[in-house]
């Protein structure tokens, strides 16, 4: 029993350091040694050990990655060295000015200085006591700033543990401070999977990683893709005194710290330089930045500079000059998407931004359009947010035509007419018609695509004919649309009839994940459908299943589970569906491959156990695939006799079943755990 444990204990260690490494090697380094597969093994396997053994738990585990429980507030945490924000320098001139000011300060006749990407996100504070994170706090107002640790633990970037590189000591305490934000890839896919599950956008990186950074409830903060530099340190016990802030990068750099690049430049003509090469450069970085930093590099050269108020003498914000260009606003328009979500648009007179022509701008949603106060007619200045969403800045009043009237929101919907209501989360007003057009012909869209059914052929364009023609009124619809009335649409030659008509028969045989993706319902994203596909296999039993039972499936929270509920009770839902299934389409039920020990069998637990209760031994067996019963009978293939075990024991030797003690069991749960 205790060997078990110890074993259990020391392979725990043992996952751990593997994870870190891991960990370090993907987010840090790049450049990950073993598959994603074989890392989910290894965290699958720390789970479950950990759950085995609650009390092995530890707060920087890499399974707490994924977040805990919501807290009810943040605590303050007072900075023991405030957070100086820096001041900004736009053009050529007041460069020369820091420069020439930091040369007269110190009698320096040339400087170096350090150019670094300036990051659009959130400055943070991390402190690491004997190589462990121990705490982290955003900036606040310089002096004091909000614990947000158990939100900086789920990302990926931040080591948990520092990983000196061979002949770096470990500090006995060490503070780094640096930015989180969210790279423009991870922002793309980030607003596209809030569009596929109905959520509203977020209007660019820095916003959503600020919004990120700030939830209470530390499992969002986990599902959002944040990523982290470090670029500075303060000094502490144990940290090394540095000559130059190149010095210090390196030494971060050394300690498995994330650092972003930099360059070591002579003087400002080196600074000029490398700020040209940065403007020019900014679009192909993987991140958003809206400026460069330049600092000094000599720590005594800083030391004599000093501060003044909140910022530094010795480093500047040399910002970009802004993409924003002015245009007209010709018209707005309401659009409805999928879920019924009333979005505003602006229409603009194409206009060129950063290389782009621009035409449309998304207002977002009415508090946003109330709040900016944009009308037809306006000037507006707009920008390319995340590179690749454009907003509107904001109006040029003094622009604004004699006759030019607030935008009215409409009470009802463009297309269906029927009333338009705030959701429950009170940003998005949603069309209420059950059998609007313009919803379904997004829901049909969303229905045919890739990772739903993957009807190829059917997009935008077809599902709007499809609609308005009146030949699809439902999903069911399209599986019995045929060659003679698809020729009549417009645009529709024999041949891609003949295709789409193959292409809807093939989409029949699907998986229950696609399908239930298909549906379209809100905040069911491709994920959730598939852990949703995996605790009910058969659609009908979530037509059966309560509130409880939904919100017990994995990811799912009270929220969701309320609205895939509601969903699957609604009886025009529950016709949609039946009709789908009557028309042919099949979705198979994913298949879970059990092939250990317990799967399928049937288990009898008796007497008592020492390392866990009853309940916990049956949800062991039952995750991995085993059943439970009370009593033993022909049927039982297993018996758990514990201490004292008594009739069942005796009627099972009786009956020759497979006994095994205590200590056999919980080494098969380990074997199998694998
Ligand atoms: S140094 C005294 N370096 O810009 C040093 N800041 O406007 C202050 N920022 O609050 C920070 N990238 O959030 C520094 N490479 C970088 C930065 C950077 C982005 C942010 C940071 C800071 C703000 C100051």
């Amino acid at each position: 029993m205790n060997s078990l444990k110890t074993a259990d204990a020391s392979r725990i260690e043992q996952l751990r350091r593997e994870l870190t490494h891991h960990n370090y090697r993907y987010y840090v380094l790049d450049s990950p040694e073993v598959s994603d597969a074989e890392y989910d093994r290894l965290m699958r396997e720390l789970q479950e050990l950990e759950a085995r053994h609650p009390e092995l738990a530890t707060e920087d585990s890499p399974t707490r990655r994924v977040g805990g429980a919501p807290a009810e507030k943040f605590e303050k945490v007072v900075h023991r060295v405030s957070m100086l924000s820096l001041a900004n320098v736009f053009d050529d001139e007041e460069l020369s000015d820091f420069d020439e000011r930091i040369r007269r300060q110190t009698g320096a006749a040339s400087v170096s200085y350090v150019c670094e990407p300036k990051l659009d996100g959130l400055a943070v504070t991390l402190l690491y006591q004997r190589g462990r994170f121990v705490q982290g706090a955003t900036r606040g107002d310089g002096a004091v700033g909000e614990d947000v640790t158990a939100n900086l633990r789920t990302i990926r970037s931040l080591p948990m543990e520092l990983f000196p590189e061979d002949g770096v000591a470990v500090p006995g305490s060490l503070e780094v401070r640096g930015e989180v934000f969210i790279r423009k890839e991870d922002f793309r896919r980030l607003n596209e999977k809030r569009e596929q599950e109905g959520e509203p956008l977020f209007a660019n990186p820095r916003n959503a990683a600020a919004g990120s950074l700030r939830q209470l409830d530390s499992r969002i903060t986990a599902s959002r893709p944040l990523s982290l530099f470090l670029y500075e340190c303060v000094p502490g016990e144990g940290v090394p005194t540095f000559r130059s802030h190149t010095e210090k990068l390196e030494y971060l750099k050394s300690l498995g710290l994330p650092t972003n690049r930099y360059a070591r430049v002579e003087g400002v003509e080196g600074v000029r330089e490398q700020y040209r090469q940065a403007v020019e450069g900014r679009h192909a970085l993987p991140f958003e930045v809206d400026g460069m930093v330049v600092k000094v590099d000599d720590e005594d050269l800083r030391l004599r500079l000093g501060q003044i108020s909140k910022s530094p003498r010795w480093a500047v914000a040399y910002k970009f000059p802004p993409e924003e260009e002015s245009t007209v606003v010709e018209d707005i328009q309401v659009y409805v998407g999928r879920t019924g979500a009333l979005t505003p648009v602006a229409h603009l007179c194409p206009v060129k931004v950063g290389g782009v022509t621009v035409s449309r701008a998304t207002l977002h949603n009415e508090d946003e359009l109330r709040r900016k106060d944009v009308r037809r007619g306006d000037t507006v200045f707009i920008r390319r947010a995340g590179d690749v969403i454009p907003e509107i800045v904001k109006v040029v009043e003094s622009k604004r035509p004699a006759d030019a009237q607030p935008f009215v929101f409409p009470a009802e919907c463009p297309v269906c007419h029927a009333a338009a209501v705030k959701d429950e989360e009170g940003a998005i007003i949603r069309c209420t018609g059950a059998t609007c057009p313009a919803q379904l012909v997004e829901k049909v869209r969303h229905f045919a695509s890739r990772p739903a059914m993957d009807v190829d052929g059917l997009g935008e364009k077809l599902a709007a004919q499809l609609v308005e023609t009146g030949l699809v009124k439902g999903f069911a619809d399209l599986y019995h649309l045929t060659k003679g009335r698809l020729i009549e649409l417009e645009r529709m030659g024999e041949k891609s009839a003949d295709n789409l008509l193959a292409n809807i028969q093939r989409s029949k045989q699907t998986t229950l994940p696609r399908f239930l993706f298909a549906l379209g319902i809100r905040h069911v994203g491709e994920a959730t459908a598939k852990t949703l596909a995996e605790a009910f296999p058969d659609v009908h039993q979530l037509f059966e299943a309560n509130l409880e039972e939904i919100s017990r499936v994995k990811d799912v929270g009270p929220t969701m589970a309320q609205v895939i509920h509601t969903f699957f009770h609604e009886p025009l839902n529950r016709q949609a569906i039946e009709d789908l299934l009557a028309a042919g389409v099949t979705p198979a039920a994913p298949q879970v491959v059990r092939t250990g020990t317990f799967a399928g069998k049937t288990v009898v637990l008796t007497g008592g156990m020492g390392a866990m209760s009853r309940d916990q031994a049956k949800e062991e067996i039952e995750r991995r695939g085993g059943k439970v019963s009370g009593s033993v009978s022909r049927k039982t293939d297993l018996v758990v006799a514990g201490e004292e075990a008594g009739s069942k024991l005796k009627k099972a030797q009786e009956l020759g079943i497979r006994i095994l003690d205590e200590q056999a069991f919980l080494q098969l749960l380990q074997e199998d755990a694998r």
